[in-house]
Parts: structure tokens; C-alpha cells; sequence
């Protein structure tokens, strides 16, 4: 009798340890995960505590989109951003690709503004932060030396947007940005759905109206890294776009004004070739972008075709960009300099995330021989750009 009521004992203990490990284990999980049966994550997702918090009055939170393969995008509506992108690799394995920070407070504090936010009122740089629109002159905050890069000194990556979930795949961030906001004239108002479609893919759809005649250049700066984040450089990443010819710069970056073929230069990409293959050739315009920090004048951009196609090394990840734009500016993270704390503890080291942002081309404003980035009363603001995951 006592021997059974020992055993006995013996195996509610160690069932309840069985128990406590099981949850312990379920709790270090992701909410993601315990949906997702065979599937393992690669890093955690945040909790939607690390992004509750009130700012000017307005409530910020951290959005959810799943698909039915278990995709997964989160957006916080602080800066319209991106925070996590979980696609799956060929073995089922889901890998977070958006390099970007864990908590809402280290978006605040993070010394990069731009990791996965929506920007605007202008996407990229006008040169001295200043332009003539129907003979008027304006004046623009100045944040990027002489310069004005994405919108000024508080772009849309610092506001908080207000948010409306449309379903379990889409969300819909609207803003309105005043009048003389950052100098920009006109109201503008903005709205941004981001869809997470069935086929793997994060669609982004912009429109915006405005009440004075205005510059518009709305983009999305997720940072990627389709080999994982937290899993070293982009540098062995194949790229293969779709433009023969590009946008130099000087050295604050603003474009000369020409339009120059890609060929026999390190900036032809029409054949799939790594990020660092050249990256480090003495070339003139490689010295001024400390890198790729260049616009790409599309050949064809009708969302049917892909505009930009990049490959993960180590995951095998497949990154298809479409898009209605003209432009792409693609950037090689030569900024990044170690110092903010990445979503899976890593530091945002220098080239290990790479940005494909569908645009409108820099200095637009003041080039007159580039495509129109007016907006006037009466017209709609309308652009597409979808980023569509595959495993080979
Ligand atoms: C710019 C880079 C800049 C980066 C901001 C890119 O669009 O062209 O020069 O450093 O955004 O993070």
C-alpha cells in the first residue's frame, strides 16, 4: 500500500513538472507559434505590450496580420511601420526578414528613425530643402546636411497614425498632414492599407488628397534581411533589377540630374549579381553613396512585372518587389554603425540590412525633367508596391 501511494505520488510529481515545463515552454513562444503547429520561428515576436503606450494623446499598439500559410506582419501605427515579417523558408521554417527594433521605446530612441516606417510628406532628399512650386518658394526643415531627407526633421516615421483593422490580412493607417507641416504646403490626407495577401506577399497601397497644390513621395523603409535578422550581412544577397539606367548623385547625395546606363558600370544589376560583388570598387558614385545609396530608373513598372528580384543566401528566400513607380532607391545599410539594439539582440551592424524603396525620384521638386511629384486640389495621389516572398 505504501509503495503504491509512493509511486503514486512519485508520478504527480513528475507530472506536474511535465506540466510546468509545458507552459514554461508555451510562454516563451510566440502567440504566432502556438497557431503554426510544424512550423518553427526564428526569433520571437514582441509581446503587444512593448508597444501600448499613449503619445500626444494618441494610443499606439502593435497589429497582427496572418495569412492562411502562417505568414505573419506586424505593424505598429508609431511611424506606419513594420516591425516584424515572418515568411516561410522551403523547409517550413518561418524567418522574420524586416530588420527592425523590438519595443516601441527603442523605435523612440533608436539613433536610425527610418527602420520600417511609412515616409513622407517626400520620400528621399530635396537639396537644400527648398523648392519653387507655382512660383512660389518654400522652405523646408533641413535634416541631412544642407539637405531634407524623408520629410524633414519629424517625418511621418514619428507619427502616430490612426489605425483600423479591416480584417485578419489587411490594416488601414490614415494621417493628416497639416498645412505647412515641415514646410510642405497643402493638407494632405493620407492613407496607407497594408495587406497580407495568400501568396506571401506584404501589398502596400497608398492614396492621398490635398487642399493646395503640393509635392507627394510617399515610400516604406523596411530594412531586410532575407537570410534572417540577427543573421549577419546582406552582402552575399543576389539583387536582379529591372533598370538599365540610374540617377548619380553628389556627395550630399541629391541626384545630378542625369540619367545614366547601368552598363559596364557596378550599379548594372539587370543580371543577378551579390550586393558586395563590387560594392567596394573604386568608383566615384560608390564613394558618394559610401555604397548603394542610389536611384534606379525603372524599365517597366506596371505591377505585372518584377521590378526587383533579391535572394537570401543562407535561407533561400526569394524577395519580389512590383511596383507602379518609377524609382527604386536602393540602399546597402551603409549607415548602420552598431548602434541600436536590434529585435534579437544584435546590433544594427554595418550592411547587415539592406532597403528597396519604390519611389518617385530624389530632388524630384527640382528637377523638372524627372516625373512630376505634384499633387494638386481635385487629384488623387494613388501608388502600389508589393513585396512578394517565395522559396526559390
Ligand atoms: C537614404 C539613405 C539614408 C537612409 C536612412 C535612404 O533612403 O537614401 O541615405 O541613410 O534612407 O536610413
Amino acid at each position: 500500500m505504501k509503495s503504491k501511494i509512493l509511486s503514486l505520488s512519485a508520478l504527480l510529481l513528475f507530472a506536474s513538472i511535465a506540466l510546468f515545463n509545458t507552459c514554461k515552454h508555451l510562454t516563451n513562444q510566440t502567440t504566432a507559434n502556438t497557431t503554426m503547429k510544424e512550423s518553427i520561428i526564428y526569433g520571437k515576436l514582441p509581446p503587444d505590450s512593448a508597444f501600448e503606450k499613449t503619445i500626444n494623446g494618441k494610443q499606439v499598439h502593435l497589429f497582427t496580420l496572418k495569412n492562411k500559410n502562417g505568414a505573419i506582419l506586424t505593424i505598429t501605427n508609431f511611424g506606419g511601420r513594420v516591425v516584424n515579417l515572418l515568411v516561410p523558408e522551403s523547409s517550413g521554417k518561418m524567418i522574420d526578414v524586416s530588420v527592425g527594433l523590438g519595443s516601441l521605446n527603442d523605435y523612440i530612441k533608436s539613433t536610425e528613425r527610418y527602420y520600417g516606417a511609412t515616409i513622407g510628406r517626400y520620400g528621399n532628399r530635396i537639396a537644400k530643402g527648398h523648392f519653387t512650386l507655382e512660383g512660389k518658394e518654400y522652405t523646408l526643415a533641413t535634416n541631412n546636411g544642407p539637405n531634407t531627407l524623408h520629410g524633414g526633421k519629424i517625418g511621418y516615421q514619428d507619427v502616430v497614425w490612426d489605425a483600423k483593422k479591416l480584417n485578419d490580412q489587411s490594416i488601414e493607417l490614415t494621417y493628416l498632414s497639416k498645412d505647412m507641416e515641415e514646410g510642405f504646403p497643402g493638407n494632405l490626407h493620407i492613407k496607407v492599407i497594408y495587406t497580407l495577401t495568400d501568396d506571401n506577399a506584404m501589398k502596400v497601397d497608398y492614396e492621398a488628397t490635398t487642399d493646395k497644390t503640393t509635392v507627394v513621395n510617399l515610400t516604406n523603409h523596411a530594412y531586410f534581411n532575407l537570410n534572417g535578422e540577427g543573421s549577419g550581412s546582406i552582402l552575399d544577397h543576389l539583387v536582379q533589377l529591372n533598370a538599365s539606367n540610374y540617377t548619380p548623385v553628389d556627395s550630399t547625395l541629391i541626384p545630378t540630374g542625369k540619367i545614366e546606363p547601368v552598363k559596364g558600370t557596378p550599379f548594372d544589376f539587370t543580371t543577378p549579381t551579390t550586393i558586395g560583388a563590387r560594392i567596394n570598387e573604386q568608383n566615384e558614385q560608390l564613394k558618394n553613396g559610401k555604397g548603394y545609396d542610389h536611384n534606379f530608373v525603372l524599365d517597366k513598372h506596371d505591377l505585372d512585372t518584377p521590378i526587383a528580384i533579391v535572394k537570401g543566401d543562407k535561407t533561400g528566400i526569394v524577395m519580389e518587389i512590383y511596383t507602379d513607380e518609377p524609382g527604386l532607391q536602393f540602399y546597402s545599410g551603409n549607415f548602420m554603425q552598431s548602434r541600436n539594439v536590434m529585435k534579437y539582440s544584435e546590433f544594427d551592424v554595418y550592411r547587415n540590412a539592406f532597403a528597396m524603396e519604390t519611389q518617385h525620384f530624389p530632388d524630384s521638386p527640382n528637377q523638372p525633367q524627372f516625373p512630376s511629384t505634384v499633387l494638386k486640389p481635385g487629384e488623387t495621389y494613388k501608388t502600389t508596391s508589393i513585396y512578394k516572398f517565395k522559396t526559390k
